[in-house]
Order: C-alpha cells, then sequence, then structure tokens
C-alpha cells in the first residue's frame, strides 16, 4: 500500500491531480468551501476561548490541491488578531506535484500576510515549540497509511499477505526458477496468507488490548503507521505544548475486518488493478487514534460530520452564502453541495471528527466521552 501510493516516482499521488471530475475521488473541501470555514471557525472558538496566544501556526497533513487551507486562511485572517498572531503554514506532503499545486493556490495570500510556507515529509520533523499555538489538520490523511491484515484462527495469528503470480509459474511437482522475468504486465497478485505467529503478526496483534477480545476467524486491519503519527499529533499538541488537532476521515470508533479498497475514475475497482494507478483507502480506527495520543494530550470524539459541520453552524453559512447569490442555478449548486457533506446516508455519516487538545475542557460541539458511553448503556 505504501509504495503504491508513496513510491517516489510511481506511486498513486506522485504523478498527477488526482482529485476532482477528472481524477479518481473527490474530497469535501472540493464539494463546498462551507467545509473549510467552519473547520476554521472551530480553531478560531477554541483559540479565543484559550486567551489567544500568540504566535500560532497551522499544520497540515496530506494538503492535497491546498483546497481546505485555503478556506481556511480566507476565513482565519477575517477574524480579529489572527492576522497578527500567524507566522507559518507548514504542510506534510510526500508528492512534488501536490506540492506544487498547494504552492500556486497559497502563495499569494500567504505571501500577503507575511506568512512562511514549509513543506515537509514528516511530521516529526517539525519541532514541538512550547512558545507556538498549533492548530493541526488532518482530513483524508490516515486513510492512505498502509495497514496490515491480520487473521485470528485456532493455531495462532496469521497475516494476509500479497504474494505474487508469475505466468510462468511452475506447477506442483516442477521446479521453480528464483529469478523473476522483468516485465511487470506479465504478473498478477494475490492474497496469500503467513504461517501462524510470525513475529511480527504476533507484535501487531498485541498493539492494542481490543484485539484479544475478538473471537477466532476474526480479522483486523492493523496500522502502526497509524499509531505512530497520532502519537506525533498528541506530542506537538500535549503540555508542555499548547494548540488543537482536528482529525478528520472515513472510519469509527473500533477496528475494521476488511475495510481496504481502491478507486479509479471515482469507481470501485479491483485491489489489484494496476498497482499506482489507483487510490487505495482504509477506514480508520479512530479508537487506535485515541489509545496512541491518550497520555500525550486530551482526545474527544469522533464526532459525525453531519454533527460537526450541523452545529458549527452550516444552515446559517449557506444562508449567507445565498443572500450573495445571483442565479437560481447557482444557488441549487452551492445548496446541493452542502446538503453532500451531511448526508445521513452518505459523507455526513461515514466521515468522522475527532479533536485533540492540549487541556481536558471539552471543546464544542464534541461530548465528555463518559456521557456518550452512559447514553449507549442507556440504549441496550
Ligand atoms: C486524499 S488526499 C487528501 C487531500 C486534502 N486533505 C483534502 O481534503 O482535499 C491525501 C493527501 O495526503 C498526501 N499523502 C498521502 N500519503 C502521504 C504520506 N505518507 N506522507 C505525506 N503525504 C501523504 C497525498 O499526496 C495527498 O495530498
Amino acid at each position: 500500500m505504501q509504495f503504491c501510493l508513496g513510491h517516489p516516482t510511481e506511486g498513486y499521488y506522485m504523478k498527477r491531480d488526482v482529485f476532482g471530475q477528472k481524477g479518481d475521488f473527490i474530497t469535501s473541501p472540493e464539494i463546498s468551501q462551507t467545509f473549510g470555514e467552519l473547520i476554521a471557525v472551530w480553531f478560531m472558538h477554541e483559540w479565543k476561548s484559550k486567551g489567544i496566544s500568540c504566535p500560532v501556526r497551522i499544520i497540515e497533513l496530506g494538503p492535497g490541491r491546498g483546497t481546505l487551507l485555503s478556506d481556511m486562511l480566507r476565513t482565519m485572517l477575517s477574524i480579529e488578531g489572527m492576522a497578527d498572531c500567524l507566522a507559518t503554514i507548514h504542510m506534510v506532503e510526500n508528492s512534488r506535484v501536490m506540492r506544487e499545486m498547494q504552492k500556486g493556490v497559497l502563495q499569494a495570500s500567504a505571501a500577503a500576510q507575511n506568512v512562511q510556507l514549509e513543506w515537509h515529509h514528516d511530521l516529526e520533523e517539525i519541532d514541538p515549540d512550547r512558545n507556538v499555538y498549533t492548530m493541526l489538520v488532518a482530513h483524508e490523511f490516515f486513510d492512505a497509511m498502509p495497514i496490515h491484515m491480520l487473521e485470528k484462527s485456532e493455531d495462532g495469528i496469521r497475516e494476509i499477505m500479497v504474494d505474487l503470480i508469475r505466468p510462468d509459474q511452475p506447477k506442483e511437482g516442477e521446479a521453480a526458477d528464483a529469478e523473476l522475468t522483468p516485465h511487470p504486465g506479465a504478473f498478477s497478485f494475490r492474497f496469500a496468507k503467513s504461517p501462524p505467529n510470525t513475529p511480527l503478526a504476533v507484535l501487531l496483534s498485541q498493539s492494542s488490548a481490543r484485539y484479544a477480545a475478538l473471537p477466532n476467524g476474526s480479522r483486523m486491519e492493523v496500522s502502526p503507521q497509524v499509531s505512530a503519527v497520532a502519537q506525533a499529533v498528541g506530542k506537538l499538541i500535549g503540555e508542555p505544548n499548547k494548540g488543537a488537532a482536528l482529525i478528520v476521515d472515513y472510519g469509527d470508533d473500533h477496528v475494521f475486518d476488511s475495510s481496504l479498497r481502491a478507486f479509479r475514475n471515482h469507481k470501485h475497482v479491483d485491489l489489484f488493478e494496476i498497482p499506482g494507478e489507483c487510490d487505495l483507502t482504509a477506514n480508520v480506527d479512530f479508537a487506535a487514534i485515541r489509545e496512541a495520543v491518550e497520555g500525550k494530550a486530551h482526545v474527544h470524539g469522533p464526532l459525525t460530520q453531519r454533527d460537526f459541520l450541523m452545529c458549527m453552524g452550516l444552515t446559517q453559512r449557506l444562508d449567507a452564502l445565498l443572500k450573495t447569490t445571483q442565479t437560481n442555478e447557482e444557488k441549487l449548486t452551492l445548496a446541493r453541495a452542502a446538503q453532500r457533506l451531511v448526508n445521513s446516508t452518505g459523507m455526513g455519516g461515514e466521515y468522522k471528527f475527532m479533536a485533540v487538545t492540549t487541556g481536558e475542557e471539552v471543546p464544542y460541539p464534541f461530548v465528555a466521552r463518559e456521557r456518550v458511553e452512559n447514553k449507549e448503556g442507556e440504549m441496550q
């Protein structure tokens, strides 16, 4: 998964713009400007409620076309005090093509406000700095992190691996030729199970106490990379540093068994179809993010995208936009786009928001975890 998405020359994100009608998928900021605007309002409210500390930096993990940052920046700079405090925007981005697009979208407005733009390959490259207030956003970043697939069986834990099928694969009883012909078109792939209890499979299966409770026959998608990045987020936001983070992605508050999938031209395609030409993605286990952050910073949620955006004032923002829009056709397009973000059976329910904060006070519109657990208990 890592190579297919991130190989320096052949990786999916390295070659072209993959977003929008001509690409393979569309993300919330590309659908409606209200998405980035309301996220910006959340950060501004959080920052102001903690007493406005200066200087401020924004970090985005995987900024894509830069649309989310651009909408956030426009909104934030319209808030009193922010223009004087915002010093730097850090972008964690490993694709050169995407970096160029981000520069094109952000350079002029950043330069006009004397805001510095910086790119990094890894979040660990950004210094924790107790003198700077950090606002970190990750939208559709964690779902691109590689996963391991594990299966629990009677005889132990097996990893589901990707196996190469050679066109000249020897039939049973024939001698195997160790040399592979360098002819990529001639190979295909399939899943194969590792022997039970390889050291890596055992280690991964012990990385959360939640996995021990799963019955034999269960599969689970485990991502050490998701945990490593989440730990780095916790370190940047937790004391003695200060700030807030929003992690937004599709997924839920539990481990998934088989959510890994591939997209090409807006269609769901076979996982092994043209590696490097398809988007590979897996649902995010938000409970794993919580486990990685806890002890370093405070974690809130997840909330559904619908709940977050509606509580942050999507209806009111849409009304304001509609008032300044001329034609009925434009009004309809705006309203449909906003509706798409919060549709309960689509993006509004599938995408979740999780917040990370320095202090334990629960930020609006998140709800204290004990209250969620009590409510779930009452409903059972
Ligand atoms: C699905 S896009 C999300 C884009 C954007 N956040 C949005 O909402 O439109 C994923 C982004 O993360 C970047 N990316 C994926 N894996 C990465 C990695 N391991 N390190 C840094 N950037 C990565 C991609 O190049 C792309 O910009």
